[in-house]
């Protein structure tokens, strides 16, 4: 019998190599010939370790499990899918399961993350046989047409960067993967890496094989040890199964992949400064132009595209432009990974085509908080994001209807809080955060979010409260138009909106005590 236990980090801080160990110990010692696989998440972050069975019925699912649990499940009747009061049923079956559209994740939490035979026979590698069978033009057409944009946060169309590298000649270009995702509540590249590695694999060579390029790096932030080693793992059969090296599948391509490990600075996921870093230098973020994709990598053409991005081309190829253009609105075409963390009752990864709107997400989804108190804000594209207040939980999740409303969705994390939340505190740490990860280069970030600090400081201890915030409004917009990146560029952005949406809570402490 099949018994799936996630690898996934999700699963693992919460015990899952423990109930894994205990499993084998116990299906030795009662002779239950059990074979345990360790897959990726299916993304319902709240259920994990979500340990499933294949039964006559079909996989069946319960959790959490907890460590030392085991052996009760399995007197309850875990091996035929038996009942407890954690048996979920099939997985697939879940609510939160049947509302999402996956498409880049269809294969995360069902397959077995490093078994190439399991990858083919869930439609792996049909993108990429295609894009060797109609050439790098046709290639780049394809991507363009279906409208596929930045997933890291800036929303440009990849299809156009692919076009710029493959129209940029050079002795060697470069296929970079941008796995250093460091936005507060994202996770949606280190689940893929860890439960669908192949596919992040599949979507470099398909770039690789669009843009000429003959090798590929993944910048992977050393805080997620699991996908630097599964990444790995599957790089190497990769190699042996003759999809990556000499010749990418019998083609007359060549292209191999080598995962760099970052030392942990928010800066490096700018693309210019993970170069810099992936060169061996410090990470700092370089003047543009040039763009990486004319002078990238070793001053050569690069494409440096975030994991999803990358992850969402295979799918992309196997099935055609216009099936992937069909989902979404506007603008913002295909599907987005929503990362639903912070104060969340079910928090976790939520692929479905853009356009829901932040409310139903939110409130229906993720079934608001956790402490059971109202939401009061979200906080949505990171650090760098804007926190949004109930009165535009109307908002469409898509690029251009969150810029409208002076927020961005960034990598699509979506943090909560509830009525607890001190706002002005948030804009504090949005100025500490920034000051910590600044790269100082330029003098509106590196010097701004320091006095931005000590304003907001300010005003917390309720000196001139009303003089110092006029004060914090210059500066942003002294940051916003002047910073280099968008580390300074978007740091306006929490800040600005906790002042706007929540004015309440910028009065000083000593007056807001007075009030209270
Ligand atoms: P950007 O707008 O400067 O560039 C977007 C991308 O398009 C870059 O890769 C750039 O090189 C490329 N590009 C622009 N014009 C091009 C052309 N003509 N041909 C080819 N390529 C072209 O934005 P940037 O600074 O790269 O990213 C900012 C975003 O990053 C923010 O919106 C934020 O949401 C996001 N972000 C994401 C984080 C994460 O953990 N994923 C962390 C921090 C910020
Ligand atoms: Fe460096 Fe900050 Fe300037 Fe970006 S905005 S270049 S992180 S100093």
């Amino acid at each position: 019998t099949r018994v799936y236990i996630p690898l996934d980090s999700f699963a693992v801080a919460n015990g899952a190599d423990e109930i894994a160990e205990e499993l084998q110990k116990l299906s030795d010692d009662r002779g239950l010939g059990i074979t345990i696989i360790r897959n990726g998440s299916h993304g319902m972050a709240w259920l994990e370790p979500l340990v499933e069975v294949e039964t006559l019925d079909g996989r069946i699912g319960y959790g959490p499990v907890e460590p030392g649990e085991m052996a009760a499940l399995l007197d309850a009747g875990f091996m035929t899918g038996g009942a407890h009061d954690k048996r979920i049923g099939n997985p697939l079956d879940h609510p939160f399961m049947t509302g999402q559209t996956r498409l880049t994740f269809k294969r995360c939490g069902i397959t077995d993350p490093l078994s190439l035979e399991d990858y083919e026979a869930h439609g792996g590698l049909l993108g990429l046989r295609r894009a060797l069978e109609i050439g790098a033009e046709a290639t780049v057409e394809e991507i363009k047409e279906s409208g596929l944009r930045g997933r890291g946060g800036a929303g440009f169309p990849t299809g156009i960067k692919w076009e710029t590298v493959m129209k940029t000649e050079g002795p060697k270009k470069y296929i970079v993967a941008n796995a250093d995702e460091g936005d507060s509540g994202t996770f949606a590249d280190r689940m893929i890496m860890e439960g669908d590695p192949f596919c992040l694999i599949e979507g470099m060579t398909i770039a690789a094989v669009a843009t000429g390029a003959s090798k590929g790096y993944i910048y992977l932030r050393s805080e997620y040890p699991v996908a630097i080693r599964v990444m790995r793992e599957a790089i190497r059969r990769a190699e042996k199964f003759g999809w990556l090296g000499v010749s990418v599948l019998g083609s007359e391509h060549a292209f191999d992949i080598e995962v760099r490990v970052g030392a942990g600075a928010y800066v490096c996921g700018e693309e210019t400064s993970l170069l810099d870093s992936l060169e061996g230098k410090r990470g700092q973020v370089r003047f543009k132009p040039p763009l990486p994709a004319i002078k990238g990598l070793f001053g050569k053409p690069t494409v440096i595209n975030n994991v999803i991005s990358l992850a969402s081309t295979p799918e992309i190829m196997a099935k055609g432009a216009r099936y992937y253009k069909d989902f979404g609105m506007g603008r913002s075409r295909g599907t987005i990974p929503l990362q639903i963390a912070g104060n969340v009752k079910n928090g976790g990864l939520f692929e479905v085509a853009f356009g829901l709107t932040l409310g139903e997400i939110v409130e229906t989804i993720a079934g608001g908080t956790n402490s059971g108190r109202p939401i009061r804000a979200v906080q949505v594209g990171g650090p760098l994001g804007a926190y949004f207040p109930r009165s535009l939980f109307d908002t469409p999740f898509d690029y251009e209807s969150f810029a409208a409303k002076k927020g961005l969705i960034g990598h699509a994390g979506i943090v909560i809080f509830d009525e607890t939340v001190d706002m002005m505190k948030q804009a504090r740490f949005a100025f500490e955060f920034c000051a910590v990860e600044s790269c100082g280069k330029c003098t509106p970030c590196r010097i701004g979010a320091v006095r931005g600090l000590e304003t907001v400081e300010k005003i917390i201890a309720g000196e001139r409260p009303e003089e110092n915030l006029e004060l914090v409004e210059d500066l942003c917009n002294t940051m916003e138009f002047g910073s280099l990146c968008a580390l300074g560029g978007f740091t306006p952005y929490p800040v600005m909106s906790a002042i706007r949406h929540f004015p309440e809570d910028f009065k000083g402490t000593p007056m807001r005590e007075a009030a209270e």
